[in-house]
């Protein structure tokens, strides 16, 4: 049998995603810690934020309907719900800070490239690998970062916002994320699908986060 197809047992397959998942993320968390540009602040970082909760907010939403696993589809209503939370939560960070958000319109821009390859899976597997697993875990890395660059800016209160009500939040989305995948990425077929979608979803987060490096000067933005 082609040992790329052979079906690893749940602790095999998850120590097996975990390797790639750290991997990229070192890479990801150094790239971060980046000084952003000198017009980048604080409040620039959390406009940017908004985008990314509302698209996890989408993503967890769009994928709810189609399950019938009641842990899953709970589990995904309560990211929805989560980031729809962390919206709001920063939304109102954002005008205390000053900013005027009347009017503003997070995807005016479109949806990210992240979104569009989310969008695209179609099997738990792979949606649960990409979504809840891999980009969860990097929300984690870039949101701690984050909270370091407000703390040395003297913004306590945002810091205090990501470490101690968004952070834990998207620790039980990819905790969610590690326990669904026991139970969806089963066969080599799903966890082939699985594995090859942490790998394109950590790819395109590099990149994203490149492109925004050269075009405004941001290292890293917080969210999901
Ligand atoms: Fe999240
Ligand atoms: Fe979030």
């Amino acid at each position: 049998m082609d040992e790329s197809r052979a079906v690893r047992d749940a602790d095999a397959f998850l120590a097996e995603l975990d390797i790639l998942l750290q991997e990229a993320l070192a890479r990801i968390g150094e790239g971060a810690k980046v000084p952003p540009g000198p017009q980048i602040g604080v409040k620039e970082l959390l406009v940017v934020a908004l985008k990314n909760e509302i698209e996890a907010s989408e993503e967890a939403a769009m994928w709810l309907v189609g399950e019938r696993d009641p842990e899953l589809k709970l589990g995904l209503a309560r990211q929805c719900g989560d980031e729809a939370k962390h919206y709001r939560l920063i939304a109102e960070r954002l005008r205390e800070l000053g900013v005027d958000l009347s009017g503003h319109d997070p995807l005016a821009g479109g949806h990210s490239p992240m979104f569009r390859y989310l969008k695209s899976l179609e099997t738990p597997a792979e949606r649960i690998a990409a979504g809840p697993f891999a980009r969860e875990a990097l929300a984690q890395v870039r949101n701690e970062v984050f909270a370091e660059f407000c703390e040395a800016k003297g913004d306590q209160a945002t810091a205090r916002l990501y470490r101690d009500i968004v952070g834990p939040d998207e620790v039980f989305h990819h905790e969610l994320g590690r326990r669904m995948l026991r139970r969806y990425a089963v066969t080599s077929e799903d966890q082939d699908r699985a594995r090859r979608a942490v790998a394109r979803t950590l790819q395109i987060a590099e990149e994203l986060q490149e492109m925004q490096r050269l075009k405004q000067g941001i290292s890293s933005a917080p969210g999901c």
